[in-house]
């Protein structure tokens, strides 16, 4: 994957992974992308050729591909006005300030000698599918950092208190990727982050579902990080790359971003309190868990390497993660019910079979005409588990004419 993606560029440039990284497009970006690695050991003397240049620049993109978002940035600076909007809780996001400032993880990441000696011993398969790992993990990070900075900056005069907080994440996300890309230096690789701000397709999301998405994204990687950190501390025979050690700490910037966007959405109870947040919050649940679900079946060699049960290590993190959303979401599925759980294992399936299909040797017509019944089945897979009887929750009380906030 990474001969792939080769596109040369210096190490020095890519892993000096600041707060200060400029977003060219004035877009803002969601919290998933793709991502371009360069070979650290090629000769500085070797630049690619044109041919070798435009061949890098087709990203290959799938449903499963990470992606970038682009919101309205007219409607967030509205959203965050104190004039317009009275629901916004201006003491909250003080206090939240506050904690953001005192940066906990201020001297927390910091790496050593067993960096590199780790990555050193690691061969084979579990190297390859380790190097997946951090890739996606830090262009993950880096689009959370991107669009944290975006919004820093388009809010600064609107709400200069929610701006900074945004800011702030920022910097933590910034910490978060260049800790992972310093990781891939252990592998002699590095990710072009520059690329990649340039040449991803953007999906236009409006505030609303940038507020639940990113919300879940958050959530999400707070509970894949502390159970990946608590089933290694239990059984440290399949510690094999020392990063994971910082996962305790690390956590728990991304449980501090998802309490911002809780906070957030508190702010703007019509996005929680009437039957189309209650459909949109089962959407964006559904999307989030289905396509953690089908990228890590696929992956199950880096899951089993660290010892863990994909499926189980996966639906571990789906029900706590469901939990946790269940105090601000109005609704939010019943993955409780064993029965969600064998919807993802027949999507699983379906799935596979999508894959062999792409991998064939047919003609592109043949492999779309075999594609037709396939996703035809996923979609109402999809359909099924989406329909399934939803669990009513969130913190905002229908009862009132005026949504009251529970606490
Ligand atoms: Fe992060
Ligand atoms: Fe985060």
């Amino acid at each position: 994957m990474a001969a792939e993606m080769a596109l040369v560029k210096p190490i020095s440039k890519f892993t000096n992974l600041s707060p200060k990284f400029s977003n060219p497009k004035g877009f803002c970006y969601s919290k998933f992308s793709t991502i371009r690695m360069s070979a650290t050991t090629q000769p500085s003397t070797n630049k690619p050729s044109k041919k070798k240049a435009a061949k890098t620049t087709a990203i290959k993109e799938t449903l499963l591909t990470p992606r970038f978002y682009t919101t309205d940035f007219d409607e967030m600076e509205m959203l965050f006005n104190t004039e317009i909007n009275k629901n916004l809780n201006q003491d909250e996001f003080v206090a939240l300030l506050q904690e953001f400032k005192t940066d906990y993880n201020q001297t927390h990441f910091v790496r050593n000698k067993e960096f590199k000696e780790a990555a050193d011993k690691m061969q084979g398969p579990l190297r390859q599918i380790f190097v997946e790992f951090l890739e996606r993990s830090c262009t993950a990070e880096f689009s959370g950092f991107l669009l944290y900075k975006e919004l820093g900056r388009r809010l600064k005069k609107t709400n200069p208190v929610v701006a900074e907080i945004f800011s702030l994440m920022s910097r933590d996300e910034a910490r978060h990727a260049g800790f992972l890309n310093k990781g891939l230096s252990d592998f002699n690789l590095a990710l072009d982050l520059g690329f990649l701000t340039k040449a991803r397709k953007y999906t236009f999301f409006k505030p609303k579902f940038i507020f639940y998405a990113t919300y879940l994204s958050e959530k999400i990687g707070y509970w894949r990080y502390i159970t990946i950190y608590r089933h290694l501390k239990a059984n440290p025979e399949f510690q094999c790359y020392p990063i994971f050690e910082f996962f305790e700490n690390w956590c728990q910037d991304e449980n501090r971003h998802g309490d911002f966007f809780s906070a957030l959405m508190k702010a703007q109870p019509q996005f929680l309190n009437d039957w189309k947040a209650k459909l949109w919050a089962r959407f964006f649940c559904l999307s989030v868990y289905v396509t953690m679900y089908l990228n890590d079946c696929q992956r199950t060699a880096f899951y089993e390497g660290i010892g863990l049960n994909t499926k189980e290590f996966d639906m571990h993190v789906i029900i706590e993660t469901n939990r946790t959303t269940a105090r601000i979401f109005p609704a939010v599925l019943d993955v409780e019910n064993p029965e969600f759980k064998r919807k993802l294992d027949r999507m699983v399936e379906i799935n596979e079979k999508l894959i062999a299909v792409g991998e064939s040797e047919d003609i592109p017509l043949v492999k779309n005409l075999k594609r037709i019944p396939i996703i035809a089945a996923l979609v109402s897979e999809l359909l099924a588990a989406y329909l399934m009887p939803p669990i009513e929750s969130g913190s905002v009380d229908f009862a009132e004419s005026e949504p009251q906030l529970v606490y």
